[in-house]
C-alpha cells in the first residue's frame, strides 16, 4: 500500500531540517518495507506570498486532502510578511480545515541532553501536552473599532464549543490509560478567565466520570508553568487550550534541554482529513541560512508520522536511532543547541545511518 505524503518546507530554516526529516523516512521506509510517496508543494512560505499576494493557492484544500499525511517544516518570516498573515494563511487553516483538532507534543529528556534544571535526569521529564488546536484564544471572531481614534478599541473572543472542547479531553484521556501513570493535568485559569475556564474545568471534571481510573489534577496557568520547571517528574499527560498548550509547549521541551528536538502531530483523529506532522519550533530567522538548526524536531515528527500511518515499530526504530546517536555525544556530530559542532546534516545524517541508511 502507498502512502502519499504531501510535503511542505516553509520558510527559514524548514527548508534545512526538511530534507534530514525525508533522509530518515527514506531510510527507515527502507528498511521496514513501507511504501511513501513524497509530492514537494512550493506554497505555503512567504516567498510564495512576495510573489502571488497569498500564502496558498485557492485550491490548496482540493490538492491536498486526499494526501494520506502532510509533513511541514516552519512557517513564518516577519521582515517579509507579518506573521498572523503568514501564519492564518498556511498553518492555521491546515489545522482548521482538515479539523486536526488535537496538537500531540511530547516532552522527554533525552539520553545525552543535558536539561537547564539541576540534577534531572532522563526518565525524569517524560509527558505529553494535549494541546486544543481548532478554537479557543485562536479564533477569527473579533475586530477594530473607531480605528485611529482615542476610542480605538479591539477585542477577539475566546471560542470554546462543547464539541470542541469535549473531543480534545476525550483524546487526552484515552492517551492518560495507555501509560503507565494514569494521570492527567488540566492546565486553567478559572480564577481570572471567569467565563470560559470554568468551563473548560465544568467539562474536565464531567469527563474523569468516564475514566474512573485516571488520576486527574489541576491547576492555573501561572503556577502551571512554574511546576514545569520545578517538578517537571509530576507530569505524564497535560491538557490544554489552544494558546496554553502553545505556551507550555514550548517551555515542556526547553526544560529537556532545547525546543530544537521536539516534535508535533497535529491530528485529525477520525482521518477524514490529513493530519499534519511538524517540528514544535518556528523558522528561526536568527540561525536560518547557516545549517546549523538541529533536524531533531523534523526527524521525531517524521516518526510520529509513520506511527500514525500504522507503523509504529518503524517510528520507534527512529526514536531509537536519535537516542542512540544522543547518548554517543559526539560533538562533532551534534549541533550547537545541544553542545556540539556539528551541522543540520552532520546529526541527521548519523541518525539515518543508525537506521541502515
Ligand atoms: P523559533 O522557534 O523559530 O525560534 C526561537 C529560538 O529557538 C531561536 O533562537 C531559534 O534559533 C531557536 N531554534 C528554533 N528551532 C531550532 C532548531 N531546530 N535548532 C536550533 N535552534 C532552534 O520561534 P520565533 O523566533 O518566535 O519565531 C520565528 C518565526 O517562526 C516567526 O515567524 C514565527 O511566527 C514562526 N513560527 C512558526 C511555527 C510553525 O511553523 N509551526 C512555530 C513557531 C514559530
Ligand atoms: C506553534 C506555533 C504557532 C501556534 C504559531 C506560529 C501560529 O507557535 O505551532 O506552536 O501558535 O500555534
Ligand atoms: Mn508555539
Amino acid at each position: 500500500m502507498t502512502h502519499r505524503i504531501a510535503v511542505i518546507a516553509g520558510d527559514g530554516i524548514g527548508p534545512e531540517v526538511m530534507p534530514e526529516g525525508l533522509r530518515t523516512l527514506e531510510a527507515a521506509a527502507k528498511r521496514f518495507n513501507i511504501d511513501l510517496e513524497f509530492t514537494t508543494f512550493d506554497f505555503g512560505n512567504c516567498d510564495y506570498y512576495l510573489e502571488h499576494g497569498k500564502m496558498m493557492p485557492d485550491d490548496w484544500f482540493e490538492q491536498l486532502k486526499g494526501f494520506d499525511a502532510l509533513f511541514y517544516g516552519a512557517v513564518g518570516w516577519p521582515e517579509k510578511v507579518p506573521d498572523h498573515i503568514s501564519l492564518w494563511g498556511s498553518l492555521i487553516q491546515f489545522r482548521r480545515c482538515f479539523d486536526q483538532y488535537v496538537n500531540l507534543r511530547p516532552c522527554k529528556l533525552m539520553p545525552g541532553i543535558k536539561s537547564p534544571l539541576a540534577g534531572r535526569e532522563p526518565g525524569d521529564i517524560d509527558f505529553y501536552v494535549v494541546r486544543e488546536n481548532t478554537e479557543g484564544e485562536y479564533s477569527s471572531i473579533g475586530g477594530k473599532m473607531f480605528e485611529g481614534t482615542e476610542r480605538e478599541v479591539v477585542i477577539q473572543e475566546t471560542v470554546m464549543s462543547r464539541t470542541g472542547v469535549d473531543r480534545v479531553l476525550k483524546y487526552a484521556f484515552d492517551l492518560a490509560q495507555t501509560r503507565p501513570r494514569k494521570k492527567l493535568t488540566s492546565a486553567t485559569k478559572s480564577n481570572g478567565i471567569s467565563i470560559t475556564m470554568p468551563y473548560w474545568d465544568e467539562r474536565v471534571l464531567e469527563m474523569a466520570k468516564q475514566y474512573p481510573d485516571i488520576d486527574v489534577d489541576k491547576f492555573h496557568i501561572d503556577i502551571l508553568t512554574a511546576n514545569f520547571v520545578l517538578h517537571p517528574d509530576w507530569f505524564d499527560v497535560v491538557v490544554g487550550s489552544n494558546l496554553f498548550g502553545d505556551i507550555l509547549s514550548d517551555l515542556g521541551p526547553a526544560c529537556t534541554g532545547t525546543i530544537g528536538i521536539a516534535p508535533s502531530a497535529n491530528i485529525n483523529p477520525e482521518g477524514k482529513f490529513p493530519s499534519l506532522f511538524e517540528p514544535v519550533h518556528g523558522s528561526a530567522p536568527d540561525i536560518a541560512g547557516k545549517g546549523i538548526a538541529n533536524p531533531i524536531g523534523q526527524i521525531w515528527s517524521g516518526a510520529m508520522m509513520l506511527e500514525h500511518l500504522g507503523y509504529k515499530e518503524a517510528s520507534d526504530a527512529i526514536v531509537g536511532a536519535i537516542e542512540s546517536v544522543l547518548s554517543d555525544g559526539d560533538t562533532t556530530v551534534l549541533t550547537g543547541d545541544i553542545g556540539g559542532q556539528g551541522t543540520t546534516k552532520t546529526l541527521g545524517e548519523a541518525i539515518a545511518k543508525r537506521l541502515g541508511d
